[in-house]
C-alpha cells in the first residue's frame, strides 16, 4: 500500500472518534457504486438538479470570456455533466484542451477513453490521475486562461479542507481564469434523508464500501454484521458553518479486529462509532451566505451563483480576488 494512503488510514483509525476519509471510497468499484447512487436512488436529487441547471442555464453558469479557454475538471468522475460544458465551449471555440483530475485512476482512464471516441480531435485530453493538490501542482505548468470545474465534490470535505482546497485552486488562477463549483443548498431534512437513507440501501452500499476496501487493501476481515449502520442530517444556519450528513457504523458489542496491512488492531467498545468521513460530516449543505463565507476565507471572489431557489444544487462562479 502506498505510504500516504497508509498514513491517512492509520491517522483515521487511531483517532478519536475513529473515521475513514470519504475520498477512500473512490477506487474503480467505489466510483461505480457512487454513480449508481445518482442513477438508482429516485430521491437522490443533487445530480438531477445539477444536470437540469446545466441544461437550461449553461450560459449563466459557464462564463463567456473574450478568449479561448482550457477546461480543468477537478474530481471529474465519469464526466457525464462535464460533457454539457464541453459542448458549450465547443460552440464558442474550435478545440478545447481538457484536463480531468481524479484520484480514481482506472475510472478516470475509462471516462477519458469514452470521451476521446466521442469528441475526436476537437477535444485534446490530458488526464491527471492524482489528488487535488498534486493535480493542481501539475496544472500550474499549463499556461493560459482556464475554466476550472469542481462539481459536487467540495461537499465531501471538512470545513477547513474546503477552504484550504479552494485556496490551493486559487494558486493556479490568473485574472483570466474562472472557477465554477457546485454545491448542495438543500436544507429540508426529509429531502436529505430520503436521498441518503434510501430504502433499497444503495447509498449504504456505497458509503460502507470503505470497509470492504479496507478489508481488501489490508488483509483484515472486519465483519460489518457486528455493527449497525446509521445516518443522520445535522442542520446549521450559522454563516460561519454548514449543514451536513453524518454516516457511521456503531459496534454492537466490544470488538477487536487485526488489520495486518496497517500493523494495528481495530478495537471498539460496545456502542462506539466509526465515521465514514473526516470531521463532523460529509455531503455538506449550505445557504448561499455560508458558501460566500467559505469562498471569501479562501481569498477568492464569488462573482455569481445560479440555483433553482433554496433547494438542491447551486453553481458558484468565482474569480481570483
Ligand atoms: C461526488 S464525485 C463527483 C464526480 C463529478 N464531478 C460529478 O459531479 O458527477 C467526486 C469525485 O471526486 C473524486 N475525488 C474525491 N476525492 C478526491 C481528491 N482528494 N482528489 C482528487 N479527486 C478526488 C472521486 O474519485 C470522484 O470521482
Amino acid at each position: 500500500m502506498e505510504d500516504g494512503l497508509k498514513q491517512s488510514l492509520l491517522r483515521g483509525l487511531t483517532s478519536s472518534p475513529k473515521y475513514i476519509p470519504t475520498w477512500y471510497n473512490y477506487d474503480d468499484v467505489g466510483s461505480e457504486l457512487q454513480y449508481q447512487c445518482t442513477t438508482d436512488i429516485p430521491d437522490y436529487y443533487l445530480c438531477k438538479s445539477d444536470r437540469s441547471l446545466l441544461e437550461h442555464r449553461i450560459q449563466d453558469i459557464i462564463p463567456r470570456l473574450p478568449y479561448d479557454v482550457a477546461l480543468v475538471d477537478l474530481g471529474s468522475g465519469n464526466c457525464s455533466k462535464t460533457r454539457l460544458v464541453i459542448d458549450e465551449l465547443l460552440s464558442r471555440q474550435e478545440t478545447v484542451k481538457f484536463f480531468p483530475v481524479d484520484i480514481s485512476e482506472e475510472f478516470l482512464l475509462k471516462s477519458v477513453k469514452d470521451l476521446s471516441k466521442e469528441y475526436d480531435e476537437s477535444l485534446v485530453i490530458t488526464p491527471i490521475a492524482a489528488n487535488y493538490e498534486q493535480g493542481i501542482e501539475r496544472l500550474k505548468q499549463v499556461e493560459g486562461p482556464k475554466i476550472i470545474l469542481w462539481f459536487d465534490s467540495i461537499i465531501n470535505q471538512s470545513y477547513d479542507d474546503q477552504v484550504n482546497t479552494l485556496r490551493v485552486i486559487s494558486t493556479m488562477m490568473t485574472e483570466k481564469c474562472r472557477l465554477v463549483f457546485s454545491a448542495d443548498v438543500t436544507v429540508d431534512r426529509e429531502a436529505v434523508l430520503n436521498a441518503y437513507d434510501d430504502d433499497a440501501g444503495v447509498m449504504q452500499r456505497f458509503i460502507s464500501y470503505a470497509m470492504t476496501r479496507l478489508n481488501k487493501d489490508t488483509g483484515s476481515e472486519i465483519n460489518l454484521d457486528r455493527f449497525t449502520y446509521e445516518v443522520d442530517f445535522v442542520s446549521n444556519h450559522d454563516p460561519q458553518a454548514m449543514s451536513y450528513v453524518t454516516a457511521y457504523i456503531r459496534a454492537n458489542e466490544q470488538t477487536r479486529w487485526p488489520i495486518p496491512g496497517l500493523g494495528i488492531d481495530l478495537s471498539m467498545e460496545k456502542g462506539e462509532c466509526l465515521y465514514f468521513h473526516e470531521g463532523a460530516g460529509f455531503s455538506c449543505k449550505y445557504t448561499l451566505e455560508q458558501l460566500g463565507t467559505i469562498v471569501e476565507k479562501a481569498g477568492l471572489r464569488l462573482v455569481g451563483s445560479v440555483s433553482a431557489g433554496q433547494r438542491h444544487a447551486a453553481f458558484c462562479i468565482c474569480t481570483a480576488s
